[in-house]
């Protein structure tokens, strides 16, 4: 396993649309690997294939508390079917965006279909922060940010703090 850069915003490469996978192979499943490693690491409670750079239909999520026992979700061409008309807030982040956060409404409730690390088909119904997590990183998919649901003032202040910490980096 290997732990891999994170692409942080604003970057193009984050705009980029994802492909769907076309088979679970030993190759998708070291992918898996290496995001989840990199995820817990960060740490962050999930990562898109896109924010490794790798435009793929690849997520991986663990919302489980810091205390206690992990429990990895691997989604592979997730794809939400239905949307619960509940609509709740939640101060969304992003390992992208690192230390910024916005509150953002979404639907409370998903159930979509998805392939596991094995390749089988998979069916989940689920709410509260993993739903949340989920909707999430499915945009990164879609080369979407949850700053792309705010309004051009508030994005644009964020991401002009984010490229004034990265200049910051760079020269010191
Ligand atoms: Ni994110």
């Amino acid at each position: 396993m290997a732990i891999l850069p994170i692409i942080t915003a604003p970057d193009r490469r984050l705009k980029v649309k994802s492909a769907p996978v076309e088979a679970v192979d030993d190759r998708i499943r070291r992918l898996l690997d290496d995001m989840l490693e990199t995820m817990y690491e960060a740490p962050g409670i999930g990562l898109s294939a896109v924010q490794i750079g790798v435009t793929k239909c690849l997520i991986t999520v663990d919302v489980s508390p810091e205390d206690e026992e992990k429990r990895p979700l691997y989604l592979v061409n997730p794809e939400i079917i239905q949307y619960s008309e509940q609509i709740e807030t939640y101060n969304e982040g992003c390992l992208s965006l690192p230390d910024q956060f916005a509150d953002l409404p979404r639907p409370e409730a998903i159930t979509l279909n998805y392939l596991d690390y094995d390749g089988a088909s998979q069916q989940l119904q689920t709410d509260g922060l993993l739903s949340r997590c989920i909707q999430h990183e499915m945009d990164h998919l879609k080369g979407r940010l949850f700053v792309d649901h705010l309004s051009a003032v508030k994005r644009g202040m964020i991401l002009r703090k984010l490229d004034k910490v990265r200049r910051q980096k760079v020269s010191a």
